[in-house]
């Protein structure tokens, strides 16, 4: 509503000037009140869906899924909620949670291949009430996530201070466990928003 607002505003502000400032016109359309911003957020984010208290529990498995040992069984969906920090430990100040779902997407038992939507919110600082949402698969390629690979998934929106983001993530892990899943991740966040 507020940008139908601006928006319709713009126009008419501009249909008003056009006869004498020409020129001005396709500026302010492209401008359209707006000033877009580039943020960069560094922080780690932990996935534990093992132990006494996951942040990742299983929602649901489809009725083909056939390897139930793998860590990533086809077909199978995942509640998350976990923890955002400042530093690479668990234990390092919280700074925010990312909540979303991922399906374990992969039909070859020993290749780990996911779809995440998560929200990714801060509740301290600057950024308290504002969150991106990330949507995209991981990992991106076919190759299993390493300290030594970098991963680039699709930022698609935001609220708060990252209304209408757009942008990308790079992940690298830092800590994995073959054995439960667990895993912490370093991620690099740049975004562009209004
Ligand atoms: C899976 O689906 C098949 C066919 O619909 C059914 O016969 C079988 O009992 C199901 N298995 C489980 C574990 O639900
Ligand atoms: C973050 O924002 C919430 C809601 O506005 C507020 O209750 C809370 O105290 C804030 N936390 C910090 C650390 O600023
Ligand atoms: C994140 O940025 C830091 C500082 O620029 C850099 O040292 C690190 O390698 C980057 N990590 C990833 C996963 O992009």
């Amino acid at each position: 509503m507020e940008e139908q607002m601006v928006f319709a505003w713009v126009m008419i502000f501009c249909l008003a000037i056009a006869p004498v400032y020409g020129q001005h016109y396709s500026k302010t359309i492209k401008l359209g009140g707006r000033v877009e911003k580039k943020t960069r957020l560094r922080f780690f984010y932990h996935d534990f869906p093992g132990g006494k208290n996951p942040t990742t529990v299983l929602l649901a498995q489809a009725n083909i899924t056939q390897d139930f040992f793998s860590p990533s069984p086809y077909s199978s969906l995942y509640a998350m909620d976990d923890p955002l920090t400042i530093g690479p430990e668990r234990t390092s100040t919280t700074i925010g949670n990312a909540q979303g779902l991922y399906i374990a997407l992969s039909r070859d038992p020993n290749k780990f291949t996911a779809v995440l939507y998560a929200d990714f919110a801060f509740t301290t600082g600057r950024f308290n009430g504002s969150s991106f949402s990330l949507f995209s698969r991981y990992p991106p390629t076919d190759f299993v996530p390493s300290p030594d690979t970098i991963c680039e998934m699709a930022i698609v929106g935001g609220r708060g201070a990252f209304k209408m983001a757009k942008g990308f993530a790079l992940l690298r892990a830092t800590s994995s466990n073959a054995m439960t899943g667990d895993a912490s991740l370093e991620v690099n966040v740049t975004l562009y928003h209004y």
